[in-house]
């Protein structure tokens, strides 16, 4: 069958790529053929047996969701977007990619008579608002509170709609906070939920701006990887007309990342972090969705970790070929 990945530079992306490349397969089936699209140039994996592309393209502009669809791939993986701070940003700029670029490629979809492919759409806990209960049940409205949560709410919506006119058969998954992200630290908001442990298990220092009593709902980039797979293979008679699903996660305040950490790493790692609060982020994740039921995700078997010890360990796992600092 044929894979295409639509953000495949991104983070969840290239470990998605990786993952299918290692097993050749997706929701059990076999891959033959595999494209990844990026507006940056895509990695392509050297041990992949089967057919590859790689294409450079932005999912906004006009024409670029037809041509990436040519190959009438089976499955599709929308993960191409701007992040939540740069559609706050930049407005026109979050709404032609996050929204006006996955209507442009479920209208392309669309006009092909007869194609009905797997959609996999990302979507994110940011399509919630305060207030909420304690607990976020999945009969819980979508109240976005910035455009980033708005443009993937609306994209939820279309996802139902397309898939109930029979114009493709999507699954739409809200990812948690993928945690421990790879890589250099970034600008976000949530950058320090990984960044306190990415840095200390580097043997780096690193800051902490908000108190330890922050709870907010996590997984593993592997779990991420483990949802889209679970996904692409679904049997989605089993979701009705509701298919955009909250995924499974951790609920862990800082203080439990922090424990798990030292229990990990050992105090020298936990030495490395230093607190400087800073009242801008403060205020952001305290607006955030603390923990979730989940229970729709699970029963259609989805799974995640189950403690924050676990989400560490696939990062020593994964990134640090199992090596700690001290
Ligand atoms: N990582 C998380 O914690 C998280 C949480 C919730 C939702 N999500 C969603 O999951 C998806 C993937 O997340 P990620 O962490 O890998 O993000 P990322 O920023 O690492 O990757 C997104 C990719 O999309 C590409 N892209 C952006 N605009 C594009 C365009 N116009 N055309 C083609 N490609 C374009 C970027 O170049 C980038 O490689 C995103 O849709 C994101 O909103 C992620």
């Amino acid at each position: 069958m044929h894979l295409l990945i639509i953000g495949a530079a991104g983070m969840i992306g290239r470990k998605l790529a990786d993952n299918v490349c290692g097993k050749g397969t997706i929701g059990g089936r076999t891959v033959t053929r595999l494209t990844l699209a990026d507006v940056s140039e895509p990695k392509v994996a050297t041990n992949f047996k089967g057919e590859r592309h790689s294409i450079v393209a932005d999912l906004s502009s006009s024409g670029t969701a037809e041509r990436l669809i040519e190959g009438r791939p089976d499955v599709i993986v929308h993960l191409a977007a701007i992040v939540s701070g740069e559609a706050e940003a930049n407005f026109d700029k979050g709404y032609a990619i996050n929204l006006d670029g996955t209507r442009s490629l479920l209208d392309a979809i669309r006009a092909i008579d007869g194609y009905v492919p797997r959609l996999v759409y990302a979507s994110s806990l940011a399509v919630f608002g305060a207030p909420f209960p304690e607990q976020i049940g999945d009969e819980f409205h979508l109240t976005p509170l910035t455009s980033y949560g708005t443009q993937k709410a609306i994209g939820e919506l279309l996802l139902d709609d397309y898939s109930r006119r029979g114009f493709l058969d999507g699954v739409g998954i809200r990812f948690p906070t993928i945690c421990i992200r790879p890589g250099k630290p970034n600008a976000a908001a949530s950058g320090f939920f990984s960044g306190i442990l990415r840095e200390p298990l580097n043997g780096l220092p690193a800051i902490l701006p908000v108190p330890d009593t922050i709870r907010h709902w996590h997984a593993s980039p592997r779990a991420a990887v483990g949802f889209i797979d679970h996904a692409a293979g679904l049997d989605t008679r089993l979701m009705g007309h509701r298919r955009n699903l909250t995924m499974p996660g951790v609920s862990a305040t800082v203080g439990d990342q922090i424990a798990a950490l030292r229990d990990i790493a050992g105090e020298k790692a936990v030495a490395l972090i230093r607190r400087e609060p800073d009242e801008t982020i403060h205020r952001i994740v305290s607006g955030w969705a603390r923990d979730f039921e989940a229970a729709r995700a699970r029963d259609l078997g989805f799974n995640a970790e189950t403690s924050f010890h676990e989400i560490i360990q696939v990062y020593v796992d994964e990134e640090l070929g199992g090596r700690l600092p001290f």
